[in-house]
């Protein structure tokens, strides 16, 4: 069997499994307080907040409902084109209910725009975005989130689920890949 070494293709380590973790508890612990008795719908946006997801999930300490829904961007590899199509929809039925949005990234911020306007059209009580990551180039933002983990330079990471042409994403850190790995 061959063996890559997908570490081979990181040129440097922005967050540790560690400081995953830590923020991840914080951000819980936020939305625990938050919503206390309220049962929100936490959906996670596939396959990029899959790990955030989950481990937000387990560490919340309130009643939620857990639902996934799928979208995939067109153009380039790296680059969000604001063009969404939706994949998987969510199974749950959310209007009248309060609704947390989980998200990996916010980029452009046209996935997230999108996503925001298709949840308001079913009338849910409420919609709370959270994404683990945001690049800093926020001014030029389509939406942004609520809530989100780390700020960060507009490089392309991978790692804790986020992927380039659908690989990194086991990688249990944020890393930042190096740019002769990936094309426009
Ligand atoms: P936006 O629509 O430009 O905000 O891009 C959002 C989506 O593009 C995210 O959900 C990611 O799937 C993807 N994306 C944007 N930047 C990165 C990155 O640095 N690494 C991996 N995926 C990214
Ligand atoms: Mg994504």
């Amino acid at each position: 069997m061959k063996i890559t070494n997908e570490k081979l293709d990181i040129e440097r380590i922005l967050y540790t499994p560690k400081q995953i973790a830590g923020r991840v508890d914080e951000i819980a612990r936020t939305l625990t307080e938050r919503y206390g008795g309220e049962r929100p719908v936490m959906a996670c946006v596939l396959k990029g907040a899959s790990f955030f997801y989950i481990d937000l999930c387990r560490s919340m300490r309130s009643h939620i409902e857990m639902d996934f829904i799928s979208v995939s961007s067109y153009g380039s590899k790296s680059k969000s084109s604001g063009v969404v199509r939706l994949i998987k929809d969510l199974d749950t039925n959310i209007e009248g209910k309060h609704v947390i949005l989980v998200e990996d990234i916010i980029d452009s911020g046209l996935t997230l725009k999108y996503l925001i306007e298709l949840f308001s059209s079913r009338k849910p009580a409420s919609i709370t975005t959270v994404s683990f990551l945001k690049k800093t180039d926020c001014g030029k933002q389509a939406a942004q989130a609520d809530i989100f983990g780390f700020e960060i330079p507009n490089e392309f990471v991978v790692g804790y689920g986020l992927d380039y042409a659908g690989y990194y994403r086991n990688l249990p850190y944020i890393g930042v890949l190096k740019p002769e790995c990936y094309s426009e």
